[in-house]
């Protein structure tokens, strides 16, 4: 029998938040339901969350992630007091501080470190229980950021801090999410639409370790994996090419090497190398598998399974043929991948950034 939440609600004083009737009508139905299940053992948030950052000033329609089968909810939490423009501005920030400071790893820059923690912070989603994902921006514990899977990202969370210590109103799953979409699209990549609400959680509901991908696997563990975070074949294909972005380093994970020639810009490279290259199975300096080619470039086993998979085959051959239909469905799994897990309630505001060339800054 599965334990279900307690729906609670504390205002603060310095409270800014508004949630929509029809969001308090909903939650009110959800935890209905849920009472009727299960009244045993009830989960307050909010009594357990005031330390914790939770700036909102709101507690959460949340539920713990103590019981293993809890359906777990996590609703956007609205704020009438802030427009697009103010997260733009912090879109520029990030923006201007990816630019000024290109010397970072080889002159690569924290594009593509701050396309993997926007991801590494929603790739612990899972969908049986409604656990883990951006949502309650607990990367920022040491819990998770010590998972070995995230080695390196900390030089991406010491390059937001400055933005969350100047923007103190922002949930650090919403900076660490728009960090991603920022470094996204400053890479002319895709426009990804962004919605906020994101409300920092407690320590206590950080998702254990072990929830992100290992790369040593081939293509029933990369779709069972993907699956996990309710993405399909195409999805997660697509999800895959933003291995256009960046490099792998022994220091953090074992590997070597770019999957391409041009680390910071975003195209469908990885799926025209991943077809055209020659590739050959190696064991690297820390005696790890990964597929090297003539050129310099690597596969990861789980890229190169991408070809060795029937299905996964035909998307990469249509990704490779035709940039704008990856760039399609990469904004669509990308936005999916950081909402994972969120409701966001009827008439959530939905953001679409101008990268700082369109604003001629
Ligand atoms: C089966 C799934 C995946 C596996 C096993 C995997 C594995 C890895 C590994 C081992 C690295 C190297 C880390 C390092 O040594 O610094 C890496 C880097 C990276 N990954 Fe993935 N990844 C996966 C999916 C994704 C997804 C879904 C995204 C984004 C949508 C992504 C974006 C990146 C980026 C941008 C980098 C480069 C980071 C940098 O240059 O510092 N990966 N990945």
């Amino acid at each position: 029998m599965s334990t279900l939440p307690l729906f609670s609600k504390i205002i603060s004083r310095r409270s800014l938040y508004l949630f929509s009737a029809a969001t308090l009508a909903g939650a009110a139905t959800v935890a209905a339901t849920a009472a009727t299940v299960d009244n045993r053992k009830q989960y307050n948030y909010g009594n357990r969350n005031q330390n914790n950052n939770n700036k909102s000033g709101w507690s959460l329609f949340g539920a713990s992630s103590v019981a293993a089968a809890a359906p777990i909810v996590h609703i956007a939490a609205l704020n009438k007091d802030r427009k697009i423009d103010d997260y733009q501005r912090i879109y520029n920030k990030i923006a201007e501080k990816i630019r000024e400071e290109d010397e970072y790893d080889g002159y690569i820059g924290y594009g593509p470190i701050l396309v993997r923690l926007g991801w590494h912070s929603s790739g612990t989603y899972d969908k049986t229980n409604n656990s883990g994902g951006s949502y309650g921006g607990t990367y920022r514990f040491k819990l998770e950021s010590s998972d070995p899977s995230n080695n390196g990202l900390q030089n991406a969370a010491k390059f937001l801090d400055p933005i969350y210590k100047e923007f103190n109103w922002i949930s650090h799953g919403d900076l660490y999410t728009l960090g991603a979409v920022c470094a996204v699209q400053e890479a002319q990549g895709p426009k990804i639409p962004w919605r906020p609400g994101r409300v920092d959680l407690p320590e206590t509901e950080t998702p254990a370790n072990g929830r992100l991908p290992d790369a040593n696997n081939g293509a029933d563990y990369v779709r069972n994996f993907y699956a996990r975070l309710r993405m399909n074949d195409r999805e997660a294909v697509a999800l895959t090419g933003a291995h256009c972005l960046g490099r792998t380093h022994y220091k953090n994970s074992g590997f070597d090497g770019p999957w391409g020639a041009a680390s910071n810009s975003f195209t469908n490279e990885f799926f025209v190398n991943l077809l055209n290259e020659q590739w050959k199975l190696e064991k690297n300096k820390s005696g790890n598998y990964q597929y090297d080619s003539p050129k310099g470039y690597m596969m990861l086993k789980t890229d190169y399974a991408l070809i060795q998979d029937p299905s996964y085959l035909k998307i990469v051959k249509e990704f490779a043929n035709d940039e704008a239909s990856f760039f399609k469905e990469f904004a669509s799994s990308f936005q999916k991948l950081l909402e994972n897990g969120i409701d966001y309630p009827k008439g959530a505001p939905q953001y679409i950034f101008k990268t700082l060339d369109e604003q001629d800054i």
